[in-house]
């Protein structure tokens, strides 16, 4: 008998649902509740803990929203580039960059949930494995920990992408240290100069706050980079637009 679930991504004020999926795979990891199925509106879809990470019919739109102004300004002022990418073991951002960008020379992947690249290899793409590529590294381990190891091994990338699970008030949570001023200082010693890094932000606590009377989207200073600012990209299954961080060291 095949299993339909509902789900619905709540946040302190608003809450989006998506119904009728049908579980393909449903896993408890060492890390998070890994359930990927099917709906008739979005496609294949990749939940964690409940919470939608992506699905078929918009990932391109996240794909392009995560990368494509890091490449044009990287693009401008190196031959050959070298990434990093935190998160991201559903491997669809670094498929996007091996078909989009020639100019890479090595992607550097670092996700904590060896079950998540297998279980969305087995399903989105019969078992091929996206990371099987001679331009990428795979590490299984924590995005803080790699670049802790970057650091004392002189490691250095000219751009990074964050495509992690969201910050949330659960204190367990393993994203949580990505989103921290200590994870920002180590990150912009793994940056070469002229390098630029971006991060995709939650859709829905990141956004509107009211203070004194006027509602304002409320964004994190990270002023130990040069430059930076907010994007709003439009992913539709995520019931708000989502946000990219960008960050540029001079
Ligand atoms: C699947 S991707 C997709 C992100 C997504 N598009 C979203 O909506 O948030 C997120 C990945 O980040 C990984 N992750 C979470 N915390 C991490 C950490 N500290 N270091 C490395 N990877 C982490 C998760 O295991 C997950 O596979």
């Amino acid at each position: 008998m095949p299993k339909m679930v509902d789900f619905e991504n709540l946040s302190s004020f608003y809450s989006i649902k998506w119904r009728n999926n049908l579980v393909l795979e449903e896993k408890d990891s060492e890390y998070q509740k890994i359930i990927i199925s099917f709906n008739e509106k979005i496609g294949k879809t990749l939940f964690l803990d409940d919470v939608l990470q992506i699905c078929e019919a918009d990932v391109e739109n996240y794909n392009i929203g995560l990368s494509e102004k890091l490449m044009e300004h990287l693009s401008l002022k190196f031959d050959k580039i070298d990434l990093l990418v935190i998160g991201g073991g559903d491997g669809f951002l670094t498929e996007f960059l091996l078909n989009s960008y020639k100019n890479i020379n090595s992607i550097t992947v670092v996700e904590l949930d060896k079950d998540v690249i297998s279980l969305v290899n087995k399903h989105f793409r019969n078992n091929v494995n996206v990371f099987d590529n001679n331009k990428v590294q795979l590490k299984i381990t924590s995005g803080d920990t790699y670049v802790e190891e970057c650091i004392n091994n002189n490691v250095l990338f000219h751009g990074i992408i964050i495509d992690c699970t969201d910050y949330t008030n659960d204190i367990n949570n393993p994203a949580n240290v990505l989103f921290s001023k200590n994870f920002y200082n180590n990150l912009n010693k793994i940056l070469i100069t002229n390098g630029y890094l971006t991060q995709q932000f939650d859709t829905i606590d990141t956004l509107s706050t009211n203070i004194d009377g006027k509602y304002k989207l409320r964004y994190p200073k990270i002023d130990i980079f040069d430059e930076y600012h907010f994007e709003n990209v439009n992913c539709f299954s995520y019931g708000s637009p989502t946000y990219m961080l960008h960050l540029i060291k001079n």
